[in-house]
């Protein structure tokens, strides 16, 4: 083992779910070194290294997780949509809402309209509150652009976001989301500006990690979604994609022909689409939040993605129109309780599943060389993060190696 001369940061009298193995991994006594952004030591407090340590935090029995990794986000946008809310109470369906220009399109103007630093303070609580509850990895996903500068000025404010608290943001680009009021009536045209000029241009500007789409009715069609990967391989980026949300369009099996990160939502996917994602390694991004706003009773098909060995992750959605959330730990519960994941499974889908589908390797567990990357909580055991909902027991976290406390140990 190769041990630096002073530890950094040093975290006593924790008890760790590491996440390592197909288990909690549970160290009880625990305690984590850091040096610089990496965990140099993990492990039972009694076997600590004789290293002296520059900064202490000696808790009193909380437990430690690998910090939550939010895989799937639209956090980046201005405005509400609580009267599209009101409506749908009142009996109209989101699709109907998305049909008459309502929808993901209102929060388009909303969001072209605010200038970038508007854009900043409107989104900060959101970030901030998802680092609140334990996230350390963030993706925000654009797509309330829907032209060029409008979808670099929100990838642009999510990369500031990220640097200003410390969260590692992760950044996809999601122009594929809607056809924008310009192009009413011409998707495909709006297709060819997102593949011959949106797309090349994210790449070149550094901006995006990954490109997204929506394949639905009210999205876009496989074959317009298909165009949009030919376009993000050709500009060396990762895809992902919205698939089976409202109905099955068999775009997850699209996704895994192009070797997706991910496909989320999920809940129409058939055998076909478990076939293709296990064969390609595509993760399932499971999102309850949407569920559970847009009052959905199609459940994703859970028990058939276990079989078939597909990883599976939870997110927020994070969003105005499906899941206005900001609580990771909700979602956890919402996984459970509404899709029957266990709590084990629901932790491990926000923390090292969601990490890989992020292909990010070095988070998602709490083991030496791995991001120092912690979160912090006071809960008596580590089901207990999955079983409350509505409070938020998270003390705080390191964000790759720095403590982010609200009150210091
Ligand atoms: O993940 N379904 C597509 N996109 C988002 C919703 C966006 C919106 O309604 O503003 C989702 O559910
Ligand atoms: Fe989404």
């Amino acid at each position: 083992m190769n041990l630096p001369a002073r530890f950094d940061v040093l975290l006593t009298g924790i008890h760790l779910a590491t996440l390592e193995g197909a288990d909690w991994g549970i160290v009880r006594d625990g305690a984590i070194a850091v040096t610089g952004d990496r965990i140099a030591w993990a492990g039972p407090e009694s076997g600590l290294p004789a290293v002296p340590a520059s900064r202490r935090l000696a808790f009193d029995g909380a437990w430690a997780t690998p910090g939550l990794v939010d895989c799937h986000t639209h956090l980046v946008y201005a405005g509400n949509r609580a009267s599209e809310f009101e409506r749908r109470l009142r009996g109209a369906t989101y699709e109907e809402i998305a049909r008459e220009g309502g929808g993901i399109v209102s929060t388009v103007r909303a969001t072209r309209a605010a200038s970038e630093d508007a854009l900043v303070e409107e989104s900060r609580p959101r970030l901030a509150a998802l680092a609140g509850e334990g996230a350390t990895t963030v993706e925000v996903k654009s797509g309330y652009g829907l032209e060029r500068t409008a979808e670099l000025k929100q990838l642009a404010v999510a990369r500031r976001l990220g640097a200003e608290l410390r969260v590692d943001v992760r950044t996809t680009l999601l122009a594929a989301h809607a056809v924008p009021p310009e192009y009413e009536g011409r998707a495909d045209a709006w297709i060819d500006t997102v593949c011959g000029d949106i797309v090349p241009a994210a790449a070149r500007s550094g901006l995006a990690d990954a490109v997204d789409a929506f394949c639905d009715r009210i999205g876009f069609t496989r074959d317009q979604t298909r165009r949009v990967f030919e376009a993000a391989r050709e500009a060396g980026l990762p895809v992902k994609l919205h698939a089976e949300q409202l109905s099955d369009q068999d775009g997850a099996a699209l996704a895994a022909e192009f070797g997706a990160l991910s496909a989320d939502h999920l809940e129409w996917l058939s055998p076909r689409g478990i076939g293709a994602m296990a064969a390609a390694g595509t993760v399932a991004v499971l999102l309850p939040g949407a569920y559970y706003a847009l009052r959905e009773t199609k459940l994703p098909p859970v028990d058939a993605l276990r079989r078939a060995g597909v990883p599976i992750a939870v997110s927020t959605d994070c969003n105005p129109g499906t899941s206005p959330t900001t609580s990771p730990l909700l979602m956890l519960n919402m996984a459970c309780t509404l899709f029957r994941l266990t709590p084990l499974e629901a932790v491990r889908g926000m923390t090292c599943v969601a990490a890989q589908a992020l292909r990010l390797r070095d988070r998602g567990v709490l083991r030496a060389g791995m991001r120092a990357d912690v979160a912090v909580y006071a809960v008596s055991e580590p089901a207990e993060l999955a079983w409350r909902f509505g409070g938020n027991p998270c003390l705080g976290t390191l964000r790759g190696g720095v403590p982010c406390f609200a009150v210091e140990p």
